[in-house]
């Protein structure tokens, strides 16, 4: 990533995240209207004006993914809220609008948005162009998580290392070294009972040669990170995760597109995964 600029991938998935608003129909898998307002009217226009471009199939399927990310992942803090979760970290946080549309199950959460210092100026540029204030119940946290002592860079007095935590990292492990993923896995495994990671990792090698893991390596943010089912299940037991589930096409399908009249095809491949300690 160019680290003065911020990632330009935290835009292009806002920015598609704004096409679900903009181009599918009534029916929305995640409504965010807050990203349209932190995009700003050049990019609404841009994609209104380029809608052809948003239905290729491979940025249709990336769209499906990156709106199905955030959907699962919010879906899944609502039953750890209720579980009693409070503590909501989001590495890698990039244009990320949950905090800025919580609903009222969400208002007793400690939100704690940890990006790269260079992301998160943009982002805080972004809000105040929009005028949108920040929620009292947000924290930025600036993080790199290619730092060797991940959890020095951690180390906040934001997060209460005695209470379980729900993290999400969604789009985020692809730029990251296998050593500090190890460390991340070993960081997040050592959270107290009752943690959760939701993380997105790709399986699909082949994906390397795509259009968009082009694009994403002429913004400076090559993918890198690849895995294997069996091999991501061994490590995450490893670092004292015990119930691991990914949530496969068949259950995704079942669970958000059937009957929902989506214009978003569901998803053909598994990149989504739920971590419990
Ligand atoms: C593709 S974006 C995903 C953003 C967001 N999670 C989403 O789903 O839209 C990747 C994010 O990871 C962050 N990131 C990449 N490398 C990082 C690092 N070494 N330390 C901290 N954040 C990093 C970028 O700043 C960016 O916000």
């Amino acid at each position: 990533m160019n680290k003065g600029e911020g990632s330009k991938t935290a835009v292009a998935a806002a920015m598609l995240r704004a096409a679900h608003q903009l181009l599918d129909g009534p029916h929305k898998l995640l409504a965010d209207p807050v990203v349209l307002r932190l995009l700003g009217t050049e990019a609404i226009e841009w994609i209104l004006a380029n809608q052809q471009y948003y239905f290729l199939p491979g940025i249709l399927a990336m769209r499906t993914h990156i709106v199905l990310r955030s959907r699962y992942a919010e879906d899944c803090l609502k039953v750890a809220c209720k579980e009693g979760i409070r503590q909501y970290l989001i590495l890698g946080a990039g244009l990320d609008t949950f905090a800025f549309r919580q609903p009222d199950w969400a208002k007793e959460l400690q939100i704690i948005e940890a990006d790269h210092p260079a992301s998160q100026q943009n982002k805080k540029e972004r809000l105040d162009k929009a005028a949108l204030s920040m929620p009292s119940n947000l924290h930025f946290l600036e993080t790199d998580l290619e730092s060797l002592e991940l959890q020095l860079a951690l180390n906040s007095p934001l997060i209460d290392y005695h209470k379980p935590v729900f993290v999400a990292c969604l789009g985020v492990l692809i730029y990251l070294s296998p050593q500090s993923i190890a460390n991340l896995f070993r960081w997040a495994g050592g959270l107290p009972q009752g943690s959760q990671l939701v993380f997105t990792a790709s399986f699909n090698t082949e994906s390397r040669n795509s259009l968009l893991a082009d694009k994403a390596a002429k913004a400076g943010e090559p993918w890198i990170s690849y895995f294997s089912m069996p091999e991501l299940e061994a490590r995450l037991i490893e670092c004292g995760f015990d119930h691991i589930e990914l949530l496969t096409p068949a259950i995704a399908e079942e669970q958000y597109f059937k009957g929902a009249h989506l214009v978003l095809p569901p998803p053909r491949r598994t990149s989504i995964v739920k971590a419990v300690i």
